[in-house]
């Protein structure tokens, strides 16, 4: 069967691997149909229109004809499940997509004219999009009756994994301009809403909660209108069918390759069906589009899994990895990182680095990264934001490059583009470059002392572009970590006429897209990292850009085990930046271990270690570079306990060939459980695998249907047991 496929006699797309199956029926009205989202098929067309011919499910009056009239398939207008609902008619469930043209009106009536199916996955000029081989793309062209604007609606599907792609462009064929009040990247209608929603909000230092409530009647909404992905609420949700967990049943995810505001909207109606809307946010959105323009939705990702939310993580691992990270050295580039910021915030000079370099490498480093505070004035938070020179009465930044060198190490800095202090050059020679400036304001808010770039005005980025490539021509760094520590309070822009203040949001994401993209793509051997206060941009529009993101400024285990657990549903563990700090918690082999099961790294002052803690951290180094890219970057991801549904939190990783396999357990509270078997997944059931936590080796089968045995040893709080199993060749 082809990935794509219409069937003109049945009037039915069908998008279908070997994983899941999608069914659009095209209906008398010109609307497409929703008539199937599920596991794989062998045959599509059952679901050709069963409705009688000639009934009138919805009755109109054609006002040129001066008759009532019912389309000949019985469209039933306010509750059949639709690609794109029309807006401003019988269906008040929600449309994906609304204009206003020069009447004013509201109404939106996108109706179908014709088709294409290509190879490969549409690509939108200066936007974050998946990429890689083996996608067919269904294209839909629809035309909106009155404004004469054209719908490209795309459904892409992969041929080996349960992922789909959706989004749309719209242009305008028409003469006059219509406003863009509402974008949202997809609609999905499902026949039952008997699904329990799960989205992962929280706040700074306390990412990616698990929050799981039922689908219920009326609306339950997702959303961000920060300016950003956010820490509040990640643009990842997942609806996983009754009854469904870790390893069985239905689980859908849902992610938008997109850093901005956005908006996941279920609504549930009379007819029960599940009705849902998601994209950009449209708060405060709106659009000028002039004749002749286009205007692109992020792409939104679907991953279907029948076999629970194990399935469903899997799917999205494999797309992050394979189809949407570019960085060219994403498959083994992931250095082992120490950061300075949480040994030495901004008091350092060379000699303090030189020091730390030395102490870090003795405990496995490979990339030193200075953090924030060695440009411009910058000796606390108040200042320099803005003036990327570097501070040479502070740091002599080509010692420090070329010690790094002698040590062996590569060497990375941080930045943070799209920020100004009011106290720098910057702003001082510019003012009209922060966002809110000469836009009628009488005070603009303040976080952390900085003020947001105008990232909606060409020249801001312009400048920060110009500043960043002087700096990188000149120091040639082999990392950036990119901070962005605070949100949009202030939607205003000096820089764009009042009728396109709606703009503003999604305007600074694009101005964020360019600059990351621009730096990116000259510097391609320069990994970029993304960092939001944490994680609180970690979105796949970040991850487009940068193969991993700092997830969180907590990185004391307590928190931490939460945080780095719940983020693994929606993201590979290869993008969850992830360090050893001094907190005093936990036990350092607890914190390494944790580290392990993401990038490791290190910020702390290492010269505080002890002979004892630098062995430790050591061997973790040494664990991490012998199997992290097999086992934990490549390898595949079983979740065994959450720590949101209990004491314990267990994860393994398994390599592809089932050669290898690293488990972690950690306690929260001490706790005397005396049949503690943690079964394990993944192995090879025939395979024997020795095991370093009892020192025995049993078969993958024995390990799969008894387990380990967790309770053999008296675990204190916060501790944990890193187990690695090896295949035994005999
Ligand atoms: C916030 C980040 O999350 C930290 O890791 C650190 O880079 C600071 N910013 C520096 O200001």
């Amino acid at each position: 069967m082809r990935l794509v496929d219409y069937n003109e006699k049945l009037r039915l797309f069908t998008l279908s691997n070997n994983s899941f199956g999608y069914a659009i029926y095209l209906n008398d009205a010109g609307y497409l149909e929703t008539v199937y989202f599920g596991r794989a098929m062998r045959d599509y067309s059952d679901f050709a229109c069963v409705r009688e011919a000639g009934e009138y499910a919805s009755p109109r009056y054609n006002i040129r004809t001066a008759r009532e009239e019912g389309y000949r398939d019985g469209f039933k207008a306010d509750a059949a499940p639709l690609e794109v609902s029309p807006h401003g008619t019988w269906d008040k469930r929600g449309a994906p997509i609304i204009l206003r043209g020069a009447r004013g009106g509201f109404e939106t009536d996108f109706r179908y004219e014709s088709h294409r199916i290509y190879a490969g996955l549409p690509v939108e000029e200066g936007m974050p999009h998946a990429h890689g081989a083996g996608a067919e793309t269904l294209e839909l062209t629809l035309r909106e009756r009155t404004y004469n604007v054209l719908l490209r609606l795309n459904l892409s599907v992969f041929s080996d994994k349960n992922i789909l792609i959706k989004n749309f462009a719209l242009e305008n064929a028409g003469g006059a301009a219509v406003k863009i009040v509402r974008a949202m990247s997809m609609q999905l209608d499902l026949p039952s809403a008997d699904y329990d929603l799960v989205h992962f909000c929280g706040r700074w230092a306390k990412e990616r909660d698990w929050c799981e409530n039922p689908v219920h009647d009326g609306v339950q909404e997702v959303s961000s209108n920060l300016g950003r992905s956010s820490a509040e609420e990640n643009p990842f949700v997942i609806l996983k069918a009754r009854g469904a967990d870790e390893t069985q049943g239905e689980a859908i995810g849902l992610n938008l390759i997109y850093s901005g505001n956005f908006k996941f909207r279920a609504f549930v109606g009379a007819y029960r069906g599940l009705h849902i809307t998601y994209g950009m946010n449209d708060e405060d959105f709106e659009w000028t589009l002039a004749p002749g323009e286009r205007f692109a939705a992020p792409q939104a990702v679907v991953a279907y899994s029948a076999e629970g939310l194990g399935g469903m993580s899997a799917a999205m691992h494999r797309f992050v990895r394979e189809n949407l990270v570019t960085y060219g050295g994403s498959r083994a580039d992931r250095p082992i990182l120490f950061n300075s910021w949480e040994g030495c915030y901004f008091s350092f000079d060379t000699a303090r680095i030189l020091t730390y370099i030395d102490e870090s490498v003795r405990i496995g480093t490979q990339l030193f990264v200075l953090d924030d505070g060695w440009f411009g004035a910058r000796d606390d938070d108040t200042r320099g934001l803005g003036d990327w020179r570097v501070n040479l009465k502070k740091i002599d930044l080509h010692k420090v490059m070329a010690h790094c060198k002698e040590m062996g190490i590569r060497f990375g800095i941080w930045f943070e583009p799209e920020m100004v202090n009011f106290d720098s050059d910057l702003f001082r020679a510019h003012p009209e470059y922060a966002l809110g400036m000469n836009a009628g304001r009488q005070e603009l808010s303040l976080m952390r002392h900085q003020l947001h770039l105008d990232f909606a005005c060409a020249a801001a980025v312009e400048n920060i572009y110009a500043q960043m490539k002087a700096f990188l021509s000149e120091y040639p760094v082999d990392y950036i970590k990119w901070d962005y520590n605070r949100t949009v309070a202030e939607h205003l822009s000096g820089s764009l006429p009042p009728e396109r203040q709606g703009e503003v949001y999604h305007r600074l994401v694009l101005g964020y897209y360019t600059l990351l993209g621009r730096l990116t793509a000259e510097f391609p051997h320069t990994m970029f990292e993304g960092c939001s206060s944490g994680g609180g941009r970690f979105d796949l529009g970040t991850l487009y850009y940068c193969p991993q993101i700092w997830c969180s400024d907590e990185s004391d285990p307590a928190q931490r085990m939460d945080i780095q657990f719940n983020t693994s549903y929606g993201y590979p563990l290869s993008a969850i930046g992830s360090h050893v700090n001094d907190s005093k918690v936990a036990p350092y082999r607890t914190k390494a271990a944790l580290a392990l099961f993401g990038t490791y790294g290190y910020e702390m002052n290492p010269e505080l270690l002890t002979e004892e803690e630098v062995h430790t951290l050591a061997a973790a180094a040494e664990l991490y570079q012998k199997y992290h890219l097999s086992v934990i970057e490549e390898g595949t991801l079983y979740r065994l306990c959450a720590p949101h549904s209990g004491n314990y939190m267990c994860m393994q990783c398994v390599s592809q060939d089932r050669s290898a396999s690293l488990v972690i357990f950690m306690n929260k509270l001490k706790e005397g459980d005396r049949f503690r078997f943690i079964r394990l997944r993944g192995l090879d059931g025939e395979k024997r695998y020795r095991n370093d936590f009892d020192g025995q080796t049993h078969t993958g089968e024995y390990y799969m249907r008894v387990g380990l045995n967790f309770s053999r040893e008296w675990l204190g709080e916060f501790d944990c047991r890193l187990v690695l199993l090896t295949e035994e060749v005999l």
